[in-house]
Protein backbone atom coordinates (compact mmCIF):
# COMPACT_ATOMS: atom_id res chain seq x y z
CA UNK A 1 0.00 0.00 0.00
CA UNK A 2 1.22 3.28 -0.92
CA UNK A 3 2.91 5.33 2.28
CA UNK A 4 2.90 8.95 3.91
CA UNK A 5 6.67 10.09 4.13
CA UNK A 6 8.67 10.74 7.33
CA UNK A 7 8.10 14.27 6.87
CA UNK A 8 4.37 14.11 6.23
CA UNK A 9 3.78 11.93 9.38
CA UNK A 10 5.65 14.18 11.28
CA UNK A 11 4.15 17.45 10.68
CA UNK A 12 0.81 15.76 10.69
CA UNK A 13 1.11 14.31 14.56
CA UNK A 14 2.94 17.06 15.84
CA UNK A 15 0.12 19.34 14.19
CA UNK A 16 -2.78 17.29 15.42
CA UNK A 17 -1.35 17.51 19.17
CA UNK A 18 -0.92 20.88 19.26
CA UNK A 19 -4.45 21.60 17.75
CA UNK A 20 -5.97 19.73 19.82
CA UNK A 21 -4.26 21.06 22.62
CA UNK A 22 -5.08 24.59 21.70
CA UNK A 23 -9.09 23.32 21.32
CA UNK A 24 -8.44 22.59 25.13
CA UNK A 25 -6.71 25.73 25.91
CA UNK A 26 -9.04 28.30 23.72
CA UNK A 27 -12.22 26.34 26.03
CA UNK A 28 -10.52 27.37 29.03
CA UNK A 29 -9.87 30.52 27.49
CA UNK A 30 -13.74 30.87 26.62
CA UNK A 31 -15.59 28.79 29.66
CA UNK A 32 -13.18 30.30 32.61
CA UNK A 33 -14.57 33.42 35.27
CA UNK A 34 -11.65 36.56 33.99
CA UNK A 35 -9.07 36.12 36.48
CA UNK A 36 -4.81 36.21 36.54
CA UNK A 37 -4.64 32.95 36.34
CA UNK A 38 -5.82 32.54 32.91
CA UNK A 39 -2.66 35.03 31.48
CA UNK A 40 -0.41 32.19 31.54
CA UNK A 41 -3.26 29.81 29.11
CA UNK A 42 -3.39 33.07 26.97
CA UNK A 43 -0.02 33.39 26.64
CA UNK A 44 0.40 30.00 25.67
CA UNK A 45 -2.34 29.27 23.14
CA UNK A 46 -1.01 32.61 21.44
CA UNK A 47 2.06 31.10 21.29
CA UNK A 48 1.27 27.47 20.33
CA UNK A 49 -1.07 28.68 17.88
CA UNK A 50 1.20 30.70 16.43
CA UNK A 51 3.62 28.19 15.52
CA UNK A 52 0.53 25.79 14.20
CA UNK A 53 0.50 28.73 11.80
CA UNK A 54 3.88 28.46 10.69
CA UNK A 55 4.14 24.82 10.41
CA UNK A 56 1.10 25.04 8.68
CA UNK A 57 2.49 27.43 6.14
CA UNK A 58 5.47 24.90 6.01
CA UNK A 59 2.79 21.88 5.46
CA UNK A 60 1.12 23.63 2.54
CA UNK A 61 4.82 23.58 0.67
CA UNK A 62 5.88 20.64 2.06
CA UNK A 63 2.42 19.34 0.40
CA UNK A 64 3.29 20.18 -3.22
CA UNK A 65 6.91 19.42 -2.74
CA UNK A 66 5.74 15.35 -1.39
CA UNK A 67 2.74 14.66 -2.60
CA UNK A 68 0.31 12.70 -0.48
CA UNK A 69 0.14 8.98 -1.41
CA UNK A 70 -2.77 7.50 -3.81
CA UNK A 71 -6.26 7.03 -1.37
CA UNK A 72 -7.27 4.23 -0.30
CA UNK A 73 -10.08 2.82 -2.08
CA UNK A 74 -13.40 3.98 -0.77
CA UNK A 75 -17.01 4.33 -1.88
CA UNK A 76 -17.33 7.37 -3.95
CA UNK A 77 -20.00 9.62 -1.24
CA UNK A 78 -16.96 8.61 1.42
CA UNK A 79 -14.28 9.32 -0.77
CA UNK A 80 -15.62 12.88 -1.00
CA UNK A 81 -16.40 13.25 2.16
CA UNK A 82 -12.94 12.21 3.68
CA UNK A 83 -11.30 14.61 0.81
CA UNK A 84 -13.72 17.44 1.85
CA UNK A 85 -12.50 16.87 5.26
CA UNK A 86 -8.99 17.13 4.53
CA UNK A 87 -9.35 20.23 2.05
CA UNK A 88 -11.37 21.70 5.43
CA UNK A 89 -8.79 20.72 7.75
CA UNK A 90 -5.85 22.63 5.41
CA UNK A 91 -8.10 25.59 5.31
CA UNK A 92 -8.39 25.85 8.85
CA UNK A 93 -5.07 25.32 10.08
CA UNK A 94 -4.39 28.51 8.48
CA UNK A 95 -7.74 30.22 9.18
CA UNK A 96 -7.85 29.35 12.80
CA UNK A 97 -4.46 30.97 13.93
CA UNK A 98 -5.18 33.98 11.17
CA UNK A 99 -8.19 34.98 13.14
CA UNK A 100 -6.87 34.43 16.07
CA UNK A 101 -3.79 36.66 15.20
CA UNK A 102 -6.22 39.18 14.16
CA UNK A 103 -8.45 39.39 16.55
CA UNK A 104 -5.94 40.05 19.26
CA UNK A 105 -3.75 42.13 16.90
CA UNK A 106 -6.99 44.79 16.26
CA UNK A 107 -7.40 44.93 20.55
CA UNK A 108 -4.56 47.00 20.24
CA UNK A 109 -1.46 45.91 22.35
CA UNK A 110 1.60 43.75 20.69
CA UNK A 111 0.70 40.39 19.73
CA UNK A 112 3.21 38.31 21.65
CA UNK A 113 5.05 34.75 20.27
CA UNK A 114 6.87 33.31 23.12
CA UNK A 115 7.62 37.07 24.12
CA UNK A 116 8.84 38.09 20.84
CA UNK A 117 6.61 40.95 19.32
CA UNK A 118 4.80 40.05 16.07
CA UNK A 119 4.31 42.60 13.16
CA UNK A 120 1.32 44.43 13.95
CA UNK A 121 -1.04 43.07 11.30
CA UNK A 122 -4.35 45.12 11.51
CA UNK A 123 -5.24 48.53 12.65
CA UNK A 124 -6.59 49.06 16.53
CA UNK A 125 -10.49 48.51 16.05
CA UNK A 126 -12.96 47.05 18.59
CA UNK A 127 -15.44 45.94 15.81
CA UNK A 128 -13.02 43.98 14.12
CA UNK A 129 -11.33 42.07 16.94
CA UNK A 130 -14.81 41.36 17.97
CA UNK A 131 -15.87 40.03 14.30
CA UNK A 132 -12.25 37.99 14.42
CA UNK A 133 -12.75 36.03 17.85
CA UNK A 134 -16.63 35.34 16.18
CA UNK A 135 -15.17 33.65 13.04
CA UNK A 136 -12.42 32.22 15.24
CA UNK A 137 -14.92 30.38 17.63
CA UNK A 138 -16.81 29.15 14.82
CA UNK A 139 -13.87 27.84 12.77
CA UNK A 140 -12.95 26.35 16.26
CA UNK A 141 -16.84 23.99 16.20
CA UNK A 142 -15.73 23.17 12.16
CA UNK A 143 -12.55 21.51 13.52
CA UNK A 144 -14.19 19.81 16.24
CA UNK A 145 -16.81 18.82 13.34
CA UNK A 146 -13.81 17.58 11.10
CA UNK A 147 -11.96 15.56 13.79
CA UNK A 148 -14.89 14.19 14.80
CA UNK A 149 -15.47 12.92 11.33
CA UNK A 150 -11.64 12.39 10.37
CA UNK A 151 -11.42 10.14 13.66
CA UNK A 152 -14.13 8.16 13.21
CA UNK A 153 -13.94 7.73 9.13
CA UNK A 154 -10.03 6.65 9.85
CA UNK A 155 -11.16 4.45 12.64
CA UNK A 156 -13.46 2.80 10.49
CA UNK A 157 -10.92 1.92 7.59
CA UNK A 158 -8.33 0.99 10.16
CA UNK A 159 -6.09 2.87 7.81
CA UNK A 160 -4.47 4.59 10.74
CA UNK A 161 -0.61 2.71 10.21
CA UNK A 162 -0.51 4.59 7.03
CA UNK A 163 0.03 7.43 8.57
CA UNK A 164 1.56 5.64 12.01
CA UNK A 165 3.80 3.63 10.54
CA UNK A 166 4.62 5.08 7.01
C1 LIG B 1 -6.53 18.61 14.52
C2 LIG B 1 -6.06 17.41 14.29
C3 LIG B 1 -5.85 16.83 12.90
C4 LIG B 1 -5.72 17.44 11.69
C5 LIG B 1 -5.74 18.95 11.39
C6 LIG B 1 -5.53 16.39 10.70
C7 LIG B 1 -5.36 16.63 9.32
C8 LIG B 1 -5.18 15.65 8.38
C9 LIG B 1 -5.08 15.89 6.96
C10 LIG B 1 -5.17 17.26 6.30
C11 LIG B 1 -4.87 14.70 6.36
C12 LIG B 1 -4.73 14.44 4.87
C13 LIG B 1 -3.29 14.47 4.45
C14 LIG B 1 -3.20 14.41 2.93
O1 LIG B 1 -3.44 13.32 2.39
O2 LIG B 1 -2.92 15.46 2.34
C15 LIG B 1 -4.85 13.68 7.39
C16 LIG B 1 -4.66 12.33 7.20
C17 LIG B 1 -4.83 11.37 8.17
N1 LIG B 1 -5.11 11.60 9.51
FE1 LIG B 1 -5.32 13.38 10.39
N2 LIG B 1 -5.55 15.17 11.32
C18 LIG B 1 -5.75 15.40 12.66
C19 LIG B 1 -5.84 14.44 13.65
C20 LIG B 1 -5.86 13.09 13.43
C21 LIG B 1 -6.10 12.10 14.45
C22 LIG B 1 -6.39 12.39 15.94
C23 LIG B 1 -6.04 10.90 13.83
C24 LIG B 1 -6.22 9.57 14.51
C25 LIG B 1 -7.24 8.83 14.36
C26 LIG B 1 -5.73 11.12 12.43
C27 LIG B 1 -5.54 10.15 11.47
C28 LIG B 1 -5.24 10.37 10.14
C29 LIG B 1 -5.02 9.32 9.16
C30 LIG B 1 -5.06 7.83 9.44
C31 LIG B 1 -4.77 9.94 7.94
C32 LIG B 1 -4.43 9.25 6.59
C33 LIG B 1 -5.69 9.00 5.84
C34 LIG B 1 -5.32 8.24 4.57
O3 LIG B 1 -4.64 7.22 4.66
O4 LIG B 1 -5.70 8.71 3.48
N3 LIG B 1 -5.64 12.47 12.23
N4 LIG B 1 -5.06 14.29 8.61
C1 LIG C 1 -5.00 26.19 15.45
C2 LIG C 1 -4.92 27.26 16.19
C3 LIG C 1 -5.98 27.70 17.17
C4 LIG C 1 -7.06 27.02 17.70
C5 LIG C 1 -7.50 25.58 17.43
C6 LIG C 1 -7.73 27.94 18.59
C7 LIG C 1 -8.88 27.63 19.32
C8 LIG C 1 -9.55 28.51 20.14
C9 LIG C 1 -10.78 28.23 20.84
C10 LIG C 1 -11.53 26.89 20.83
C11 LIG C 1 -11.12 29.34 21.53
C12 LIG C 1 -12.38 29.57 22.40
C13 LIG C 1 -13.42 30.17 21.47
C14 LIG C 1 -14.63 30.73 22.19
O1 LIG C 1 -15.55 29.96 22.47
O2 LIG C 1 -14.63 31.95 22.43
C15 LIG C 1 -10.11 30.34 21.31
C16 LIG C 1 -10.11 31.61 21.86
C17 LIG C 1 -9.08 32.51 21.69
N1 LIG C 1 -8.02 32.40 20.84
FE1 LIG C 1 -7.55 30.79 19.71
N2 LIG C 1 -7.05 29.13 18.61
C18 LIG C 1 -5.98 29.03 17.76
C19 LIG C 1 -5.03 30.01 17.50
C20 LIG C 1 -4.99 31.26 18.09
C21 LIG C 1 -3.99 32.28 17.83
C22 LIG C 1 -2.79 32.15 16.89
C23 LIG C 1 -4.30 33.37 18.61
C24 LIG C 1 -3.61 34.70 18.76
C25 LIG C 1 -2.43 35.01 18.34
C26 LIG C 1 -5.49 33.03 19.36
C27 LIG C 1 -6.10 33.84 20.27
C28 LIG C 1 -7.25 33.54 20.96
C29 LIG C 1 -7.84 34.41 21.97
C30 LIG C 1 -7.28 35.80 22.42
C31 LIG C 1 -9.00 33.78 22.41
C32 LIG C 1 -10.00 34.30 23.45
C33 LIG C 1 -11.06 35.02 22.66
C34 LIG C 1 -12.04 35.73 23.56
O3 LIG C 1 -11.61 36.33 24.55
O4 LIG C 1 -13.24 35.66 23.21
N3 LIG C 1 -5.89 31.74 19.01
N4 LIG C 1 -9.18 29.82 20.44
Amino acid sequence: MPRYGRTTRALHWAMAALMIWLLWLGARLAWSEPSLALIPVFTWHKSLGLVVFALALIRLVWHRIAPPPKPVDLPPMQYRLARTVHVSMYVLMVALPLSGWIGSAALGPDVLAFGLALPRIVPVSQALSDTAFTVHEWLAYALLLCLALHVSGTAYHRNLARIVTG
